[in-house]
């Protein structure tokens, strides 16, 4: 194989599972998350000790050119959760459930068993309160789930735009509740993306599960940046975001720098988050 096979040398001495990332939050030791979608890429994050890995809807902005996630389908998911799991065996991976495929714990069911399928360790959906149930029903019939709050581009014709969320007070305590819930039904990870610092931080301390952020500031427990904001290939590149590619010259370099910044709690900086 030209690229790296799950066999590469890795500077993960075993896989990550779920156990792992709740070690890493009671030792306080920050984790680091790179969302991307093919093999020598997943290959080379192995290679850099990245611990968790999302297969993003993003996938539709980053790598099929759409203007929102909206438009991404199971199939597209599958295709490419199937090839990042074939660049890599140790770091866990998450594969998101595309729009419209989880509006009922039973259709959630069957499209979560289907990325679990394609290679995924844990699926990822999005929103509060009212996928708490089925939150609980797949965590239950043995389905790891990452929940994702604030900012939720499935979400973003309600927002009316990718707009910071949880700004005024109101908003703020919503999702500090959702976050609770989510945790209470068995919820395994929270992303939390553009986000004030302080409602971060404070979600943090309020639950079980570790908190991943983006655009979250610097207290939650680990950071997520997409590959092509890592990389510089984002033509407006979010404010949250950092390309690391200019400091490094290399593509390991680059993913080496933003997960070492990352676990120094060098990144993010101020300029990258909201207050
Ligand atoms: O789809 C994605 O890549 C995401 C991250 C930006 C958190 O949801």
């Amino acid at each position: 194989m030209p690229y790296a096979t799950p066999t590469t040398e890795s500077a993960l001495s075993k896989p990550i599972t779920v156990n792992s990332l709740r070690k890493f939050k009671r030792e306080g030791q920050k984790f680091v998350c790179v969302a991307l979608y093919d093999a020598p890429m997943s290959a080379m994050a192995q290679k850099m000790g990245i611990e968790v890995l999302l297969v993003g809807d993003s996938l539709g902005m980053t790598v099929l050119g759409y203007d929102s996630t909206i438009p991404v389908t199971m199939e597209q998911m599958i295709y490419h959760v199937e090839a990042v799991k074939r660049g890599n065996s140790k770091s866990l991976i998450m594969g998101d459930m595309p729009f419209m495929t989880y509006a009922t714990p039973e259709q959630a069911m069957q499209n979560a068993t289907r990325i679990m399928r394609a290679g995924a360790h844990m699926v990822k959906l999005e929103g509060g309160a009212w996928v708490a149930e089925t939150v609980r029903m797949l965590s239950d019939r043995g389905i790891p789930v990452c929940a994702h709050l604030g900012l939720t581009p499935q979400s973003v014709n309600k927002f009316g735009g990718f707009r910071v969320q949880g700004r005024n007070e109101d908003q703020a305590a919503t999702i500090l509740n959702d976050a609770k819930l989510l945790d209470e039904a068995g919820a395994d990870l929270l992303v939390l993306e553009c986000v004030p610092t302080g409602l971060a931080e404070a979600i943090t301390g309020a639950v079980a599960m570790p908190t991943i952020g983006i655009g979250a500031g610097q207290g939650t427990d680990a950071q997520v940046l997409v590959i092509n904001d890592i990389l510089g290939l984002t033509e407006k590149p979010p404010k949250f975001s950092k390309n690391f590619l200019v400091e490094t010259a290399s593509i390991p370099g680059a993913l080496k720098k933003y997960a070492d910044d990352t676990r120094s709690g060098v990144f993010p900086g101020t300029e990258h988050t909201f207050g």
